[in-house]
């Protein structure tokens, strides 16, 4: 097992790596095909290995996993497929003492269907104070067979479904996933309860699904294109909320990271003012093609938009919702979409593999915390789901044109030569692909030249440097198509993506390379390094 590692500053959260754990697909304990927390805790000393500060699980809670788990029956039970709570309180203090915080998933914009409050509502009938927790109205047309209004489904279709009794309950997401109704103070009651819930098992952060979405005009009008405000994204009221659990994440000393999707700067910093959460995702970062200038300028405008709230910046590559980096950089258009998800686009792997590689030690250069996906390390691609074993609703719901997101959600491979690549048992859940084995962690852990090898070398070292973490960066004088950039400590890094190989700075050392130098010493096209410059 891995010596435990040295305590960072109290501000761990300004400049961590935090692993995103989604606990279906890490490692099965118990043999059954899906993944769960006994899988988790007998690889801690990976993780532990790898070098990460933090493990960030997608929700463990019970839950019917309509939606992978973001359909909550229960927010105090861990789902009986992953375990019971007893071993997420273990894995809490297990991980603990290897030196890894652990950050919970919490989805209030809706919960599942069968969720006690939701049958309470569907039992008790209209106009019951049951149903005043959710968004239930009746329709329009003369019969109220039509929905309240035009709202469209983040996972296409329509936002309502009509119940027997005639009246229609509002769902963001699937049917199986009715929003909550945030005016109602049982709402915000149950949810500061539950974050304490999880504050006092020692969680050191929680992840805030969907946070932008939880406050709705209470007219509930039509979708109007252009107007200001939208009417359930982004409302002012939403930041009394935050406000009131900032209070209680201080008094355990907790963070909080919010996925906030916005397109709008300074919409985005507000809810990083210092009484609201510490952290959010950066998605214009995430959704950014692999062109310098595009790069350049998505990094300038976050530390920009960052900077007046005093926040530090959040630097994501890929997701359980997206398509995998290695993928999508193999391909010709190399930025994120939901809209414009295909099956078949065609990728060249080794190139995505190269320029992942480079965006890696990109990103671990920035000033800021950077959140690594389970299986970005093992630079796995996005797998090809047989038709009849995809499992997300986004792809059903988008009448089969999207193919869903299990393509970044199949179960890792731990062992080359081991059944299922040694994720336990013999037949996962979602299938993996049968040329999987040389991404396997034992390979690459014995292959110095491996993902797996580059960002442990890459962890290691970003630890043993204060310069890397938190602050600021200044870009250097570079050809056309590189990016150089200096932190503090006389550390640079450069990439490379023009078409041509790039000379370097002046240099007292070379810490790491993506791949390696050509034979003048040039930095080859595709190519991150990371530098110790000379002193002047
Ligand atoms: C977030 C999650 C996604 C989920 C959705 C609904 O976007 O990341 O996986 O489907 O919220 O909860």
């Amino acid at each position: 097992m891995a010596a435990p590692l040295p305590p960072r500053t109290t501000d761990w959260w300004r400049d961590a790596v935090i692993y995103q754990v989604y606990p279906r697909s890490f490692a099965d304990g118990d043999g059954d095909g899906t993944g769960d927390l006994a899988g988790v805790r007998a690889r801690l000393p990976y993780l532990a290995e790898l070098g990460v500060d933090a493990v960030w699980f997608t929700p463990w809670y019970a839950s019917p996993m309509v939606d992978g788990g973001y359909d909550v029956a229960d927010y105090r039970a861990v789902d009986p497929a992953f375990g019971t709570l007893e071993e997420a309180e273990k894995l809490i203090a297990e991980a603990a003492e290897l030196g890894i915080r652990v950050i919970v998933d919490i989805v209030p914009n809706h919960v599942s269907d069968q969720h006690p409050w939701f049958r309470a509502a569907l039992a008790a009938g209209p106009g019951s104070p049951e149903r005043a927790r959710f968004h239930f109205r009746p329709g329009r047309g003369t019969h109220g067979e039509l929905p309240p209004n035009d709202w469209p489904s983040q996972f296409a279709g329509s936002t309502w479904t009509r119940v027997p009794d005639g009246e229609w309950y509002l769902h963001l997401f699937t049917p199986e996933q009715p929003d909550l109704n945030w005016a109602h103070p049982d709402v915000r009651r149950e949810h500061e309860e539950i974050l304490r819930f999880w504050f006092a098992r020692g969680v050191a952060g929680v992840r805030i699904d969907s946070a932008a979405l939880l406050t709705k005009d209470p007219e509930l009008p039509d979708f109007v294109e252009g107007h200001d405000p939208h009417p359930y994204i982004d409302l002012d009221e939403i930041h009394d909320i935050y406000r009131s659990w900032r209070a209680i994440a201080d008094e355990y000393g907790g963070v909080f990271v919010g996925e906030v999707w916005l397109p709008d700067p300074e919409r985005f910093a507000r809810y990083l003012r210092p009484d609201e959460l510490h952290t959010a995702f950066n998605f214009s970062f995430l959704t950014c093609p692999w062109e310098p200038d595009r790069l350049r300028r998505a990094i300038d405008d976050t530390l920009a938009e960052h900077a007046p709230v005093g926040a530090p910046a959040t630097w994501v590559l890929c997701n359980h919702d997206v398509t995998r980096t290695v993928t999508r950089y193999g391909r010709e258009d190399t930025g994120f979409d939901f809209a414009a998800k295909r099956f078949g686009i065609p990728a060249d792997l080794a190139l995505g593999t190269r320029r992942a590689r480079a965006a890696a030690l990109l990103t671990l250069a920035l000033p800021g915390s950077v959140y690594l996906y389970q299986g970005e390390e093992l630079g796995l691609p996005e797998a090809d789901i047989p038709l009849d074993r995809i499992q997300d609703p986004m792809h059903f719901r988008s009448g089969g044109t999207d193919p869903g997101r299990d393509g970044c959600r199949v179960p890792l491979p731990w062992e080359a030569e081991a059944p299922a690549y040694g994720f336990g048992g013999a037949a996962p859940w979602l299938p993996q692909p049968a040329d999987w084995a040389g991404y396997a962690v034992d390979r690459q852990r014995a292959d110095p030249d491996s993902m797996l090898s580059l960002y442990r070398e890459a962890l290691r070292l970003r630890r043993g440097e204060p310069g890397f973490g938190d602050g600021s960066l200044t870009w250097l004088p570079a050809p056309a198509g590189v990016l150089s950039l200096a932190r503090t400590d006389g550390l640079v890094c450069v990439v490379n993506l023009s078409d041509a190989p790039a000379d370097l700075p002046p240099y007292d050392r070379l810490l790491l390379t993506s791949d390696p130098l050509d034979a003048e010493g040039r930095l080859p096209r595709d190519t991150a390094v990371w530098l110790r410059a000379t002193h002047d």
